[in-house]
């Protein structure tokens, strides 16, 4: 089965890791001037045919500050998507962002970034709380899990709007043999979750070379990149970067 328009959420975080790097304390250093700006960066992406722009505050705000949410929210013209922990504080914060989906995801404070999928069967109703009252507000919900078969039927069961397969076992096992093995997982999951009526989505640490892979899992909405594209900004600019992976993503 193809992959027909498969969509970029383009996920900017790291523009603002780079940010913060230098100007953790900006009202005092920079004035006005702080570089590089996020929304800047996501005005770009979108220009150069990004379909959404995903960021996730973290608890911690190491990268994407609760102020570049209300910016973003003004000003993007395509769909602003939410990762966030399934909790209370984020919840509230979303509801007041509105932004048009969101991701819920683990977190876990001494993670680089984020690691393992949720754990929907172990902390069903956690995340059944968080799900529940992103549905009330009319916010589409998505579910970051690895590819496996209890997580999927319990997100069909929570009723979620969308699956984001977590992609990392397969990106980090791109050049050894396990790496077909999750690519396969993600196969079957992507073709449970379709048939449970679930959007299918897909992320995290997906680059300009196991993309290629990546088209090998069918019934694919849209895919969610970060990394590889902030990267490859830095050689060639954002806007290069965003059409090239837009690119190898075209059947
Ligand atoms: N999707 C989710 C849910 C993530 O947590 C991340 C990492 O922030 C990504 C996608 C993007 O991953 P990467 O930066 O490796 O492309």
């Amino acid at each position: 089965m193809k992959n027909h328009q498969l969509l970029l959420g383009v996920n900017i975080d790291h523009v603002a890791t780079l940010r913060q790097a230098r100007y953790r304390d900006t009202g005092r250093v920079a004035g006005g001037f702080v570089e590089p700006d996020p929304l800047y960066a996501a005005l770009i992406a979108e220009q150069a045919g990004a379909d959404c722009i995903t960021i996730h505050p973290r608890e911690d705000q190491r990268h994407i500050q609760r102020k570049d949410l209300y910016r973003l929210r003004q000003s993007l013209q395509t769909r602003l998507n939410m990762e966030m922990a399934c909790t209370q504080e984020m919840a509230e914060f979303a509801a007041e962002i509105h932004p048009d989906s969101v991701c819920l995801v683990p977190e876990n404070r001494t993670e680089v970034t984020t690691e393992g999928g949720l754990d929907v069967v172990g902390q069903f109703e956690r995340v059944r709380e968080t799900v529940e009252s992103m549905i009330a507000e009319g916010i589409k919900v998505s579910l970051f899990i690895d590819p496996d078969e209890e997580q999927i039927d319990c997100a069909a069961e929570l009723n979620a709007d969308m699956v984001e397969l977590h992609t990392g076992a397969f990106a980090n096992h791109y050049y050894d043999v396990q790496g077909r093995l999750e690519l396969e997982k993600l196969v079957a999951a992507a073709i449970q979750g379709h048939e449970l009526s679930l959007t299918v989505n897909a992320g995290h640490g997906i680059n300009y070379v196991n993309i290629s892979k990546i088209l090998e899992i069918p019934h694919l909405h849209e895919l969610n990149i970060g990394h590889s594209i902030v990267s490859r900004a830095i050689y060639f600019g954002l806007d290069e970067a965003v059409r090239e992976m837009k690119s190898r993503m075209q059947l």
